[in-house]
């Protein structure tokens, strides 16, 4: 799948634009704070419904605007045109139209245009609470598995209520009510688990070789799903945590606990980890995801590589352009600040590339 043309307006710091793009390596260069990272921002919402850099929606409404559009023109693999349209409006949300048609649900858009970012806010995973590397994973396998993105929403559904009920019963719920509700967190969660537990066993390998590659095989590095419910039903977790949850007044143990262990040589990588080895290891992580999502959708996803050169050195960058710059991979968008360092990597990396000045929020083809 490949933008071919987006049309922006309000978008953040973009007043109005409108882009045509190559199909393959599409380039930004402009100052800091010029809004790079808002036109990659901008493709990102138009896949994902959302901006990747976790602001609320209105926060993408330019200062002093009321609304945002964009409007933007795929083409699958197999040439079938795809016209996405999203519009935000203070006050009275969002919509999303599919070649002129309004969807019921913004949910059913997820995983029709397949996406990928890698971007400095990806430390999160790294260094933050575990409740970011969930949020990864379901950002991940939503796009893939619409029957996961509906058993994450139902458990996320349940939880809330079955929290709600400790916490108005002081601990006591009524059995036949806390009954229904362990039934289908049980059977919501068993699903999730499931889901990201496969899931995760098939990435590791692949982050593994990826980092191999990147790092020139200098260190060894591991991935792992930990959660509570691995080898014991959900039922059994429910149970040992009964009381626990009585005294708390909240669901204490399920899959809303669940982690992703990164490791490094053995160790924990945010701890013993340089930050070029945490950077290189989330873009292993994030080319495995592309792979993935490519085999599972059978297209290749828009791949976002915002600020390129952050915490990489040029040998690192080279490595990362050569790896992308192969058949595996379509469509790419990539911003910089130092326009002739992109260009010479691009130059000698041998591909075709369009390329875009940014400055004040204009976007100008040169
Ligand atoms: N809602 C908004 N309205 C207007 N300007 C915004 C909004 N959100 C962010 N900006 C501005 O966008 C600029 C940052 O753009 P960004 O794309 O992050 O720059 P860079 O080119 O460094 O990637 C900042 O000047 C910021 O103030
Ligand atoms: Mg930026």
């Amino acid at each position: 799948m490949f933008l071919k043309k987006l049309s922006v307006i309000g978008f953040k710091n973009i007043g109005q634009a409108a882009m045509e793009f190559s199909s393959r390596i599409n380039c930004f260069v402009g100052d800091n704070g010029a809004g790079k990272t808002n036109v990659v921002d901008a493709v990102h919402y138009l896949s994902m419904c959302k901006s990747a850099m976790t602001m609320t929606d209105s926060q993408s409404i330019r200062h002093g605007d009321e609304f945002f559009v964009l409007d933007g023109e795929y083409l699958s693999s197999a040439g079938r045109k795809e016209g996405i349209v999203c519009s935000f409006k203070r006050g009275s949300g969002k919509t999303l139209r599919r070649n002129g048609k309004e969807y019921d649900k913004l949910s059913d858009h997820i995983g029709l245009i397949p996406i990928v970012i890698v971007s400095p806010s990806d430390s999160f995973l790294v260094s933050d609470a575990a409740d970011e590397r969930r949020r990864y994973l379901n950002a991940f396998l939503s796009q893939l598995d619409k029957e996961y993105l509906s058993a994450i929403m139902r458990y996320n559904h349940v939880l809330g209520e079955r929290n709600r009920l400790l916490k108005s019963s002081e601990g006591l719920p009524s059995v036949d009510l806390m009954e229904v509700l362990d039934m289908q967190l049980c059977s919501f969660g068993e699903t999730v688990h499931r889901k990201r537990a496969a899931l995760i066993e098939r990435l590791a390998p692949l982050v593994a070789e990826y980092y191999r590659v990147l790092s020139d095989d200098r260190e060894q590095i591991s991935l792992q799903y930990q959660s509570e419910v691995t080898g014991r039903s959900f039922a059994e977790v429910l149970e040992a945590a009964r009381e626990k949850d009585r005294i708390n007044q909240f669901t204490t143990s399920g899959v809303h606990r669940d982690d992703m262990k990164m490791k490094i040589g053995g160790y924990p990588l945010r701890k013993y980890g340089s930050q070029g080895q945490q950077k290189s290891f989330l873009i292993a992580l994030k080319l495995a995801q592309y792979t993935i999502v490519a085999e599972e959708k059978g297209e290749k996803p828009i791949l976002l590589l915002d600020d390129l050169f952050d915490k990489l050195d040029l040998q690192r960058v080279e490595k990362l352009i050569g790896l992308v710059s192969q058949e595996d991979f379509g469509q790419i968008f990539i911003t910089d600040c130092n326009k002739l360092r992109l260009e010479g990597i691009l130059e000698r990396s041998g591909q075709d590339y369009a390329l875009f000045a940014v400055e004040n929020g204009e976007v100008r083809a040169v």
